[in-house]
């Protein structure tokens, strides 16, 4: 089995495919759709992966796909294939219920993507996909190592730890959602008046701003000792509103939760939030690290992309490797999934640490100039756009920076990125009201040179993709303040040359101008939009905010093109 593509639909629905073990594409529908956590059926997902790879549904040898979003419409967009025989039974019968019951007729000018009769449709259980997802790229196959994966809810579970160990994953303990500690971080961001599935990461931004407020929040969460669940929480049954193709989702604890967050102030209230989550999973996972008798953690599941978390399992010295999937949340199951059948049918296949997350659509320095000539917008050509673009940084412009294939995963890892210095505190401010329009409490990364990090961050580890946070030295906070969180911590992005020479080389420069071999990063879009896909998109976004160059392949666009002025 070589070509297997991997297909999410319900929120943050996705696409990937994976060809002979590596992944090709991977996409998220609201990237093609500009619908921030789409949740139709990723037909352009599936069709970008599909041309990434050069090939055709027809060439498919699997689709694989998380149970939790297997509908009707699955089988409408994929006629053919076989329903792989599944362990479970009881998965295999209802898949058929489902798919027998329903039949839905396209419009005629929907793609459908043809397979071929012994293309294989492989469900694979919610929980499996995302422990997939962080176990088969970890490189950690070697070892024995504990996967955890947390997140809302997945085919009735919230929390499951799973011993891997060559190939394979065995579940050691599974709980349903009563046991959800993300959802307990759901509802908390919904009573601040932000979404469920969304906007955790302002609360986590928040949080640093308050002191916990010690047994406020008790009876709202569940409560784990010893690995083990001593106190389930029932949460309710969660409700969903369907939103222009969006999903919003609401417990009815937030109710309750706000009124406390009233009494307790925001700051507090998202303080004591995030002492309960971490405490909660310390109680789950170090007693599993202990019995398991190992120092390797993978991590999958929302829950993960918690960074002060992540920053606390690390300074707990009881992990040597700590690795969290970069695309922690549901758009990152879709991975999980095609690798999970790629090394089922391939067991003796070795399992490799994913290096780069540049797995979206990129465009060419002849296609970007096309755009920008069709648009009439004055531009400047230069070989040396590294040196030009960290001028304009060392000058304090802000500006954004698009090359090469877009990010997979939440994160703008200097393909899609806004670009500032780190070096003045006021630059946070300057971004947040001329560019992001968000929050002011919310810090931003700095991405640094992979051999200096040291110099920046203490006790560090090597982090690629801004999904733990690190405590910055102290004789350094005040050389990068526009990077370092309000509790001293950042969340930094390190950048090896071999993986973005470009970007590397942008830093490098900035850091010859200025003796500081860090930027501030921070994702190429408006707050509540999905990050930038194509030059258009950057153009519209460009001209629509504060940013003062665009820098797209090796071409320089400025405002001051637009009144004569020399740049
Ligand atoms: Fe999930």
């Amino acid at each position: 089995m070589r070509k297997i593509l991997g297909v999410r639909h319900g929120h943050d629905a996705s696409a990937s495919l994976i060809v002979d073990g590596k992944i090709v594409a991977d996409i998220a529908e609201e990237r093609l759709t500009r619908k921030k956590n789409d949740g139709s059926f990723p037909e352009n997902a599936i069709r970008y992966c599909l041309e990434a790879g050069g090939i055709t549904s027809q060439d498919l040898d699997a689709v694989t796909i998380p149970t939790a979003s297997i509908s009707s419409t699955l089988q409408t967009f994929f006629p053919g294939g076989n329903i792989k025989e599944q362990s479970k039974q009881s998965l295999k019968l209802y898949l058929k219920k489902i798919i027998n019951h329903y039949k839905i007729e396209l419009p005629v000018y929907y793609e459908i993507f043809p397979l071929r009769r012994d293309c294989k449709i492989i469900p694979v259980h919610h929980h499996l996909a995302h422990a997939s997802s962080a176990y088969y790229t970890s490189g950690l196959s070697d070892q024995n190592t504990l996967v955890v994966v947390m997140d809302g809810v997945g085919d009735g579970w919230s929390t499951s730890l799973w011993r891997g160990e060559g190939n394979h994953l065995t579940i050691l303990q599974k709980y349903d959602d009563s046991s959800s500690l993300a959802w307990f971080y759901a509802a908390a961001t919904e009573a601040l008046g932000w979404r469920h599935g969304s906007d955790e990461w302002k609360m986590m931004g928040l949080a640093p701003y308050g002191n916990p407020q010690h047994g406020a929040l008790d009876g709202f969460y569940p409560e784990f000792e010893n690995g083990i669940l001593i106190k389930k929480h029932g949460f309710g049954a969660p409700h969903r509103f369907p939103d222009h193709g969006c999903n919003h989702y609401h417990l009815n604890d937030a109710v309750e939760l706000k009124k406390i967050a009233e009494d307790l102030g925001r700051e507090n209230f998202a303080a004591e939030v995030q002492r309960v989550v971490e405490e909660q999973a310390e109680h789950l996972i170090y007693p599993w690290l202990a019995k398991e008798n190992t120092r390797n953690l993978c991590c999958a599941g929302g829950f993960f992309l918690n960074v002060k978390f992540n920053q606390r399992v690390w300074y707990s010295g009881l992990v040597d490797n700590q690795w969290i999937y970069p695309n922690s949340g549901d758009s990152g199951l879709t991975v999980g999934t095609a690798l999970f059948a790629y090394y089922s049918y391939n067991p003796e296949k070795k399992i490799h640490k994913i290096q780069t997350q540049y797995l979206g659509p990129e465009y060419s320095n002849t296609e970007i100039e096309m755009t920008l000539q069709d648009r009439k917008i004055p531009y400047k050509y230069y070989s040396d756009i590294e040196l030009i673009t960290a001028e304009k940084l060392a000058e304090n412009k802000i500006v954004a920076w698009f090359q090469g294939r877009m990010e997979a995963g939440p994160r703008a890892l200097g393909h899609r990125s806004i670009l500032m210095s780190p070096l003045r505190a006021e630059n946070k401010d300057i971004i947040n009201a001329c560019v992001k329009y968000r929050e002011g409490f919310r810090p931003f990364t700095p991405s640094i040179l992979y051999e200096k990090a040291d110099d920046y961050l203490r006790n560090s580890r090597e982090e690629l993709f801004m999904i733990t946070s690190f405590e910055v030295k102290e004789e350094v906070k005040k050389r990068i303040p526009a990077v370092v969180h309000v509790d001293g911590t950042a969340r930094p992005q390190m950048v090896k040359r071999e993986h973005n020479s470009q970007y590397y080389e942008l830093i490098k420069k900035f850091g010859e101008l200025t003796g500081e071999y860090v930027v501030l990063n921070t994702s190429f879009n408006v707050k509540g939009e999905p990050i930038i896909c194509t030059p258009s998109e950057a153009i519209k976004c460009f001209f629509d905010t504060g940013l003062d160059a665009l820098v797209m392949g090796n071409y320089l666009i400025t405002k001051k093109e637009w009144t004569n002025e020399s740049q």
